[in-house]
C-alpha cells in the first residue's frame, strides 16, 4: 500500500486548519507543501511562515517542496519553522550536495528532486545522503495537470538503483496522481504518492485518501 501526501496546493488558502485536519483524520501519512518563489517555476505559492502556522496543528509529517532557486538561504529556516523533510531541486542550486547536508545538519530528512527532463545520473552520487527522492511526474508550478507516463519507467530506474545498492530512502511521485496513475508508480517502486487536485478537488477528500490507498492494496 502506498502512502499518501495530500498537496495542499489545491486546499483552501483561506482556511487551512479543516483541510489539514480532515486528511490527518482520513489517514494520510504526510502533508506536501508546495514551496514557489516564481523565479525556479513561474507560480508563487507558500513561504516558511505558513508552515510555522501549520506546524501546531497537525502531528503530521510536513514535507515541504522547495521549488526555489539556491534552496540554501532557506532550509535552515524551513527546518526551524517545523518541516520534518525538505526537498530541494537539483536543478535549483550549484550545491546540491551541501544543501542535502545542510538539511540534515538543521535536523530534517533530506529529499533530492529531479524534474521530468532531468536523467537519474545526476543524482546518483547523492543516493546515499538522502532519506527521500522526488520523482516529478509533471513540469513543477502547478496542480491539475497530467500525469507523465514516461516517469513511469524512471521510477523504475531509480528502485532498481535502490534494491542494487541497498538503500533505504523512500521514493516520492507528485503531479497528476489519480487512483490510475497510482497503480502504475507503485508498481514500479515507488512508496509515496503525492495528490492534490485528486484530494482538495473532490467533495469527499477522506475516500480519495482510501482510493489511492486500495489501488495499491
Ligand atoms: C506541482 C506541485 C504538486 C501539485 C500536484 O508543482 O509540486 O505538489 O500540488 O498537484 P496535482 O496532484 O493536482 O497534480
Ligand atoms: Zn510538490
Amino acid at each position: 500500500m502506498i502512502k499518501v501526501a495530500p498537496s495542499i496546493l489545491s486546499a483552501n488558502f483561506a482556511n487551512l486548519q479543516p483541510d489539514v485536519e480532515l486528511v490527518e483524520k482520513a489517514g494520510a501519512d504526510a502533508l506536501h507543501i508546495d514551496v514557489m518563489d516564481g523565479q525556479f517555476v513561474p507560480n508563487l505559492s507558500f513561504g516558511m511562515s505558513t508552515v510555522a502556522a501549520i506546524r501546531p496543528i497537525t502531528s503530521l509529517t510536513l514535507d515541504c517542496h522547495l521549488m526555489i532557486v539556491e534552496p540554501e538561504r532557506f532550509v535552515a529556516q524551513f527546518a526551524q519553522a517545523g518541516a520534518d523533510l525538505i526537498g530541494v531541486h537539483v536543478e535549483s542550486t550549484h550545491h546540491i550536495y551541501h544543501v542535502l547536508q545542510l538539511i540534515r545538519q538543521a535536523g530534517a530528512k533530506a529529499e533530492v528532486v529531479v524534474n521530468p527532463g532531468t536523467p537519474l545520473s545526476l543524482i546518483e552520487g547523492l543516493l546515499p545522503l538522502v532519506d527521500q527522492v522526488l520523482i516529478m511526474t509533471v513540469n513543477p508550478g502547478f496542480g491539475g495537470q497530467h500525469f507523465l507516463t514516461p516517469m513511469v519507467d524512471k521510477v523504475r530506474a531509480l528502485a532498481q538503483l535502490k534494491q542494487q545498492h541497498g538503500y533505504q530512502f523512500d521514493i516520492e511521485v507528485d503531479g497528476g496522481i489519480n487512483d490510475q496513475t497510482v497503480k502504475q508508480v507503485y508498481e514500479a517502486g515507488a512508496t509515496v504518492a503525492v495528490a492534490g487536485s485528486y484530494v482538495y478537488g473532490s467533495a469527499d477528500p477522506a475516500q480519495r485518501i482510501q482510493d489511492l490507498k486500495v489501488a495499491t492494496n
